[in-house]
């Protein structure tokens, strides 16, 4: 077997990849190593900045989007009870666009016309400095293609990125000592925005799937079990986070998934090795707070894909040999600002009295300052590519 690119990795990462490359004509092979279904399952993120829904435009996925998409104008920042609205549109002439990526990746699930092989098990990356190839077994038998590049898109815990030599990668993490413990439920937003809620017992967002589908977190101490938080246990202390008029008419229900997502802030440098690329979770996590995560898995590929047509265009590597400067100048900009959000909105177990009374200074800032707004609205709502 023989294609030009390996996407490894059938995330929203993998898939958009996919995606450009077969609008362009370039041949592409994407292995996953779960099933589809698997991959339909993970609730993750819920909001998108202008330059992934562009690509979504650009991918030709984007129909439902448009249909089903929230168009938010702002988002409600509250501290200790008192709430503040960041006015998106005002300040910087820009909106998000509330769209599960559980939806995303749906999308561009029907629309792949390249092969996707799922449940694709021990998949190994060969020789990516020399004549790359790619090894996996399925149903018991081994298979193997030889490619041009791989890319790896498959997350944190990939083969990916753990296939580079150690000296040749270098990383940087951050671990926060909290994590956020989630819950899907089928009643109506309690606001027609996001609430971002800093609170003495800990960090709240309110957030949203659709009319009639919510999404709440509540931070947690890292030894916190799901098991151990009953929906009326989580639906009690979201309610103590929030200001009472909203607590007042959140609607609760049964939960349709609950689950604990640690914290991290993490980045890879280079994301390239010879002729494998990385490119979203597999080179870099944001915390949740600052909503980036996929959009900056989106940027990536955007940016390799443009990248990969420019080099069987044109045959020329210019794109390719700049895609991890450019990536990673975007990339760590966002981890910035995920970063900057979680240090304010958190409560940090050893930060202490004076840590809380900073936190508190940096929300009246950000309050009183159209300067710190504008600052908060350009990252939230997207940089430039
Ligand atoms: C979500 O809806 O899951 C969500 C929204 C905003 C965030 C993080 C998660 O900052």
């Amino acid at each position: 077997m023989r294609t030009k690119v390996v996407i490894v990795g059938a995330g929203p990462a993998g898939l958009m990849l996919g995606r450009l490359l077969d609008l362009a004509g370039i041949d592409n092979l994407i292995l996953e190593r779960k099933s589809a279904d698997y991959v339909l399952g993970r609730i993750r993120a819920g909001v998108l900045e202008q330059g992934a829904v562009d690509l979504m435009d650009r991918a030709q996925v984007s129909k439902r989007l448009h249909e089903e998409g929230l168009i938010h104008d702002g988002t409600v920042l509250s501290f200790d009870g008192d709430s503040h609205r960041i006015d998106f549109a005002q300040l910087v002439g820009r909106r998000v666009t509330v769209y599960g990526q559980t939806e995303v990746t749906r999308d561009l699930m029907d629309a792949r016309q390249g092969q996707t092989i799922y449940e694709a098990e021990d998949v190994q990356l060969h020789d990516f400095d020399g004549k790359p190839y790619v090894t996996w077994r399925k149903d018991g038998v081994s298979h193997r293609v030889d490619c041009d590049y791989i890319a790896g898109c498959d997350g944190y815990h990939g083969v990916s990125r753990a296939s580079v030599p150690q000296d040749a990668i270098k990383t940087f993490e951050r671990i926060y000592p909290f994590g956020w413990l989630g819950i899907l439920v089928d009643k109506p937003p309690v606001a027609h925005e996001l609430i971002y809620a800093h609170h003495e017992r800990g960090f709240a967002l309110c957030s949203q799937r659709s009319p009639t589908r919510s999404r709440y977190y509540v931070q947690v101490a890292n030894s916190e079990k799901v098991e151990d938080w009953s929906d009326d246990r989580f639906w009690d202390e979201l309610r103590r986070r929030l200001d009472p008029a909203t607590a007042e008419v959140l609607q609760t229900g049964e939960s349709l998934e609950k689950s604990i997502a640690p914290l991290r802030s993490f980045v890879a440098e280079p994301l390239r090795f010879g002729r494998l690329f990385l490119a979203g979770d597999a080179a870099h996590i944001v915390p949740p707070t600052g909503a980036k995560g996929l959009n900056l898995a989106m940027s990536d590929v955007a940016m390799l894909a443009d990248a990969l047509i420019e080099f069987y265009g044109e045959t020329s590597t210019a794109g390719l040999d700049f895609y991890s400067a450019k990536a990673l100048s975007r990339i760590w900009k966002a981890e910035r600002f995920s970063w900057w959000m979680t240090s304010l909105l958190h409560v940090f177990p050893d930060s202490g009295d004076f840590g809380r009374r900073i936190q508190r200074a940096e929300f009246d800032y950000l309050t009183g300052s159209v300067a710190a707004q504008q600052s908060l609205a350009e990252n939230y709502t997207g940089l430039p590519q």
